[in-house]
């Protein structure tokens, strides 16, 4: 058993990680062996830094996006880091301070550099993808910025020829729609899914549809009731599928500058809300949804005219107001999600709860294809019977066994797995492991968590959040 002082030190020791650009450099391996046929890219985006001119973030998303690519070559791996470097990254760069509110951080000074302000600062941290031949960093609340995938330098922002400009009097707020940063590929297709929640007189959800070849195709303006806060959604053959939580925001407080955005929203225990999307075309359908905050999905599928959709929940909203958050028991209830199956019946307007493993769980992965039940998956998460540190182990599961495997990493945290697509699923899972002053990437069989190999890498970074696997023809070019 850990004893809560240690990890409140390891805790602390995290907090205060700044990552260094770097590379590209070749990685020596610490353990094991690289296996000769893992062969591809993994880019990956996160926060980079925890604080600004010595004034902490209050929330530790709110760092700017610090973006690495491990490139893995017949056993060799070679690393590199850059800063995505947006106009904020620009100019607090310069400033050597805060100069822009973030969701959880309030400018420094009191009220009034907060007041009336609800244009934020675009961390550009959490997500990186590849569409249409270009690498986009995304952040939720505002646009994307396109990379040079060899470099990762950041060449510009993306607004889908002005359709993510922000028009009539919500435009005072924020001149700028969001591209949401969990979008979802349609292999057949070719085309990106996205959306984005628009706050604003009237509160609509975005839905973006880009073609495969970068160009928006479609866009659709669903109006919203209340300022649900969504992070992910599922996209099936047949519906992009939305779960509304019930969100109190005391838009007072945050629009006064008495507190942060993120400090001002908290969950109802009352029922939310499924939205169901016709891909098709069509009204949207609602349907009540079990209380509770749902932040990743694992998975959904159309199942004979219901729809099915794995995810893993939070019985209340979980601010992570700091990341000690994820290693202090007594903050359990805000910071421990579970997996859950939705089962969705749109005929009877039914949506029915289940528990599909006791392990506290979140950042799931699986390789499943679109529209497909999936079979296996992979997760940060800790056995049940600790609980903390939060995303202190590795979890497998299997669709109808639950959790078949957990490697605990102890004081460590885990960053989000990777399994790399083999026939079957995956052959091994690629993900970063963060200790108290150093940062590892580890390569672990998909099929036990075995370790395969263990490497250093050149800089420390803050626990990451997620990205993308480019097999070697994806991997070169831009
Ligand atoms: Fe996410």
């Amino acid at each position: 058993m850990l004893s809560l002082p240690f990890m409140r030190a390891a805790a602390d020791s995290i907090l205060n990680i700044q990552a260094a650009e770097a590379g590209p450099l070749k990685l020596e391996c610490l353990e094991g062996r690289v296996p000769e046929g893992l062969s591809g890219s993994l880019l990956r985006n996160g926060p980079g830094r925890t604080e600004r001119g010595g004034v902490r973030y209050g929330h530790p998303f709110d760092g700017d996006g610090f973006l690495t690519r491990v490139d893995f070559d017949h056993g060799e791996v070679t690393w590199q880091g850059r800063w995505v470097r947006t106009r904020e990254w620009q100019a607090e760069e310069a400033a050597g301070r805060i100069l822009y509110r973030a969701f959880g951080t309030n400018r420094p000074g009191g009220l009034l550099p907060n007041l009336l302000r609800m244009r934020f600062k675009n961390a550009a941290n959490t997500h990186v993808v590849q569409h249409a031949g270009r690498t986009l960093a995304l952040w939720e609340g505002g646009w994307p910025h396109l990379i040079d995938l060899d470099s990762l330098e950041t060449l510009g922002r993306v607004h889908l020829d002005g359709a993510l400009r922000n028009a009539g009097p919500d435009a005072l707020f924020n001149p700028e729609l969001p591209f949401a940063a969990h979008p979802k590929l349609d292999p057949e297709t070719g085309e990106l899914w996205s959306f984005g929640i628009a706050y604003g007189i009237t509160n609509r959800l975005m839905l973006w549809i880009v073609g495969p070849d970068g160009q928006l195709r479609e866009r659709r303006c669903v109006p919203l009731t209340g300022l649900p806060f969504v992070h992910d959604f599922v996209l099936t053959r047949d519906w992009a599928v939305f779960v509304l939580p019930a969100v109190r925001f005391q838009i007072g407080r945050a629009l006064l500058g008495l507190s942060a955005p993120v400090q001002a929203m908290s969950l109802d225990q009352r029922p939310g809300t499924v939205l169901l999307v016709p891909r098709a075309g069509g009204p949207a359908v609602r349907i009540p949804a079990p209380p509770g905050f749902i932040f990743h999905w694992i998975h959904g599928w159309d199942d004979d005219g219901r729809v099915i959709l794995d995810g893993v929940k939070y019985a209340d909203f979980p601010t992570f107001d700091d990341i000690t958050a994820l290693f202090t028991p007594g903050r359990a209830g805000e910071a421990i999600a579970q997996a859950v199956r939705l089962t969705v019946d749109p005929a009877s307007g039914t949506c029915e709860e289940t528990l599909l493993a006791d392990h506290p769980i979140e950042l799931p992965q699986t390789t499943a294809a679109l529209g497909e039940p999936w079979q296996v998956a992979w997760a940060s998460g800790a056995p049940p019977e600790r609980r903390h540190p939060f995303l202190s182990c590795t979890l497998r599961l299997e669709r109808e066994q639950g959790v078949t495997h957990c490697r605990d990493f102890g004081d460590a945290v885990t960053g989000e797995p990777m399994p790399i697509p083999a026939p079957g699923g995956a052959e091994w899972v690629v993900q970063t492991l963060h200790r108290e002053r150093s940062t590892e990437l580890l390569v672990l069989r998909a099929s036990d968590l075995a370790t395969e190999a263990r490497l250093q890498l050149p800089t420390p970074l803050p626990p990451r959040l997620h990205g993308t696997w480019l097999p070697r023809e994806d991997a070169t070019g831009h």
